[in-house]
């Protein structure tokens, strides 16, 4: 069968084989979720950048579709969004059709040679047989650079209370909004972030929508990806929470917070056209190393779909994120431990039945003490995931993961604060071949780490430094899903 080279993700995206970057282009249509990505079907490293495609009927089990859009004379197709154009506010379904709609950065190497500043431009490309085949607009690039190097990665969502498009583009150092009748003028509205937010590297993949909160009262949210500079080194995903009003973007208040605190999620941005529910998938990896880590034919993958909702702790709001409920279409039978007492350490491979094949953990303890997970192989290698309690940090280790001498630096120990006030613990992991993905606390910190054992984790120990009672253990086996 496929996908069983070595570390290849079992229940995560990949492509069959060579290079993948960032989501793209993620659109909910007729019962389809659309994934695009950066691709590069010409080799293993990051080159000429295509879409690729692949579509889903419940966000687990993917269909490889043909490459969407290749490189053309304006450039290579970068970052991007898709909308629905309901009314048909661009004229593209002219024979009544409802166009799919793709908004995205042409990438002008000549240009960039010739040492040019205005080398990206954002294009459109339509499709009328539902994210089948794409056709560029002849009219590109709809939004011309002004001189900026860095101007990229649109996300355009309808605005329904002024009846028009906005555009949230990373612009260098700040995000910009564009408004815009029919997807092909754009007129600027405003900046937001040049004094605000982390600034260590390059704002890049923006996005911006509502979460509603538990008292029914909508909040405006505003992602921002950015590379170097996150908080464990490299890429990460930062947010902003606050109003907007059609034409500017205005925060409650001046922290920096980030959707996930591990290295191995970047570029995240969410689906349209889902309704109510945001959903949003990463791009597990980072700039650091993405280009050499130890995997072939093909190399990164998308990190499980999840669901953010809106919560408040001690006045403050923050985006949490939850694996997607649909996941329980790979889970298998569950085996639930409670009342277990841990002394210092105590091996789960035989009780829970752990055999390197991937799995969901879901723990919850009395107190935040001290608290770990390892996974562990015959090899010695290991990755720890816990809470110390002094810090008030989750972390996770991978020094001692396997390979980890493609680059210096891959190989380390990472934190998150943790800013839940319960008395106890909640842990919810999604562990692959090659990854693990925290959500802890009902998803309020969260870390996304990939490592490379030489033989596959088929043990789990959990060890705590005090006497610790594990209220409840669910462990659950998850289908490959290719
Ligand atoms: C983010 C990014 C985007 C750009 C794309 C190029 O990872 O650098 O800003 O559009 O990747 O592949």
């Amino acid at each position: 069968s496929t996908y069983q080279e070595p570390h290849r993700p079992q229940i995560h995206f990949s492509p069959k084989e060579k290079w993948m970057n960032d989501p793209n282009g993620m659109v909910y249509y007729k019962g389809a979720y659309h994934l695009f990505y950066q691709y590069y079907p010409g080799a293993m490293v990051w080159g000429p950048m295509h879409w690729g495609h692949a579509t889903s009927t419940d966000l687990m089990h993917w269909q490889h579709q043909p490459v969407a859009l290749y490189p053309d004379s304006l450039g290579y197709i970068f970052s991007g969004s898709a909308v629905v154009d309901e009314h048909n506010t661009t004229g593209f379904g002219t024979g009544g059709q409802t166009p799919l709609v793709a908004i995205f950065t042409h990438h002008d190497t000549a240009a960039l040679r010739a040492k040019r500043n205005d080398y990206q431009h954002q294009s459109l490309a339509y499709s009328l047989d539902d994210g089948k085949t794409w056709t560029k607009y002849a009219g590109n690039p709809v939004l011309k650079n002004p001189g900026i190097t860095d101007f990229r990665d649109p996300k355009v969502m309808w605005y329904e209370p002024q009846h028009k498009w906005i555009m949230t583009l990373a612009t260098k150092d700040c995000i910009s909004f564009f408004s815009s009748p029919n997807l092909k003028e754009w007129a600027k509205e405003s900046e937001f972030g040049k004094a605000l937010g982390a600034h260590g590297g390059v704002w890049e993949c923006p996005d911006l929508f509502t979460l509603t909160d538990e008292h029914g009262k909508q909040h405006w949210v505003l992602i921002v990806n950015l590379n170097p500079g996150g908080p464990n080194g490299g890429s990460a995903t930062q947010y902003f929470v606050g109003s907007f009003n059609g034409h500017q973007f205005t925060p409650v208040d001046t922290r920096t917070r980030w959707i996930d605190y591990g290295p191995d999620e970047y570029a995240g941005v969410t689906w349209s056209n889902t309704g109510s529910e945001r959903i949003f998938l990463g791009w597990m990896s980072n700039w650091n190393y993405a280009n050499v880590v130890p995997t072939s034919p093909w190399r990164s993958a998308m990190t499980i779909p999840r669901v953010l909702s809106l919560k408040q702790v001690k006045q403050e709001w923050l985006v949490a994120s939850a694996p997607v409920s649909a996941m329980h279409v790979i889970e298998k039978k569950p085996v639930v431990k409670t009342q277990l007492a841990v002394h210092s350490s105590l091996d789960l491979t035989q009780s829970l039945g752990i055999d390197g094949q991937p799995f969901r953990l879901q723990l919850e303890a009395d107190k935040a003490e001290d608290l770990s997970l390892v996974l562990s192989n015959e090899a010695g290698e290991q990755v720890e995931i816990g809470y110390d309690a002094l810090s008030h940090q989750y972390y996770i280790d991978r020094l001692r993961s396997g390979e980890i001498d493609f680059k210096k630096g891959f190989a380390g120990r990472h934190t998150a604060p943790r800013f839940s006030q319960a008395a106890g613990i909640k842990l919810d992991l999604v562990v692959d071949r090659s990854s693990v993905e925290l959500f802890a606390d009902g998803g309020l910190s969260v870390m996304t780490e990939i490592f490379f054992p030489h033989q596959p984790f088929h043990r789990l120990a959990v060890k705590a430094s005090k006497d610790l009672i594990i209220k409840k253990l669910v462990h659950t086996p998850l289908k490959s899903t290719w």
